[in-house]
């Protein structure tokens, strides 16, 4: 089954949108198969955005991603990629429609509450910078014989 990995910025807890954001993806039938908080440093910050380094928003991103602590978690399910992605809405809050969670809860791409990866080959690299496979939960929801 795919997953995806799926942060919580900083911003998002220290506005108290845990449980709002955690019971988005619950909702939506997606299973949470690895769930922690933590505090990044520089290093894992450089290796996550590792792709980014140089831009002009690096320093930027660096230092607001190091500045509290952040909720990891890694998704499940059918196309969870790209459904968590539309769930987060556009990069830049401005663009992000309602109903999605940078559309719902921020303002600036600065600050925007919640990173998703782009891709399967993300999901995989950046899950393996959080989470070591015995950190990861297999497991089987009754739900999982009929629904979403
Ligand atoms: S790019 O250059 O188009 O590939 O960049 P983009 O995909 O838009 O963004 C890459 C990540 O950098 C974050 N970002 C920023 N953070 C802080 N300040 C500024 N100005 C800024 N611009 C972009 C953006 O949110 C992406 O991080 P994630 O965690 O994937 O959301």
């Amino acid at each position: 089954m795919e997953r995806t990995y799926v942060m919580i910025k900083p911003d998002g807890v220290q506005r108290n949108l845990i449980g709002e954001i955690i019971t988005r993806f619950e909702r939506k039938g997606l299973k949470i198969v690895g769930l922690k908080m933590l505090q990044m440093d520089r290093a894992m910050a450089e290796k996550h955005y590792a792709e980014h380094t140089g831009k002009p928003f690096f320093e930027g991103l660096v230092s607001y991603i190091t500045s509290g602590p952040v909720v990891a978690m890694v998704l499940e399910g059918k196309d969870v990629v790209a459904t968590a992605r539309a769930m987060n809405g556009a990069t830049n809050p401005a663009n992000a429609g309602p109903g999605t969670i940078r559309g719902d809860y921020a303002i600036e791409v600065g600050r925007n509450v919640i990173h998703a990866s782009d891709s399967i080959d993300s999901a995989n690299r950046e899950i393996a910078i959080y989470f070591t496979e015995s950190e990861l939960c297999e497991y089987k929801k009754v739900l999982d014989d009929w629904i979403y």
